[in-house]
């Protein structure tokens, strides 16, 4: 039996945060999907398709990877793909709560699922999408925080 895992998120943009937590998910599991919310909900700073594209340039050396997007309940999505697993990752109590709720309304709409919490690098603690795109839009450097690609779409994005 594959153990398939789904690491799921809006990835507006993916962070080396996301990378390195999607790095620690491929020693445990034999293929993860990398699920983009497709969800426009949210008013992303980048479409649905540039997020996926970007995503796919950072993993492209990783085959064990596929980045997809998915619309709906996330379970749907999980069962759909085969998945046993939804990966998340946990930066600092803070998460924990947001985390916490969400594992467990999927666990109701579907037991069979599990939710894996894995911790990023310590270095990568304070970052998130959300920071990232502030302090990109502010003219701040976030070259260290994100790939290659991603900050040159953000520099060209608040050029
Ligand atoms: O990166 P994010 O924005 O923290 O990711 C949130 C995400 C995509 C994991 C979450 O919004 C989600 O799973 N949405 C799908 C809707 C769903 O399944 N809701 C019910 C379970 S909480």
């Amino acid at each position: 039996m594959k153990r398939i895992a789904v690491y799921p998120g809006t990835f507006d943009p993916v962070t080396n945060g996301h990378l390195d937590l999607a790095e620690r998910g491929r020693r445990h599991f034999d293929h993860l999907f990398m699920a983009v919310l497709a969800n426009e909900g949210k008013e992303p700073l980048f479409s649905l398709e540039k997020r996926m594209a970007l995503l796919r340039q950072a993993v492209a050396p990783w085959p064990d990877v596929t980045v997809d997007s998915f619309d709906g309940l996330l379970v749907d999505y999980a069962r759909r793909v085969g998945a046993g697993v939804i990966l998340r990752g946990i930066r600092a109590i803070t998460d924990l709560e947001y985390e916490m709720q969400m594992a467990m309304m999927n666990r109701k709409l579907e037991p069979a699922i599990e939710t894996v919490f894995l911790a990023p690098n310590q270095s990568y603690t304070f970052v998130s999408s959300r920071l990232v795109r502030q302090v990109a839009r502010l003219g701040g450097s976030v070259s260290d925080l994100v790939p290659a690609v991603v900050a040159e779409a953000l520099a060209h994005r608040f050029k």
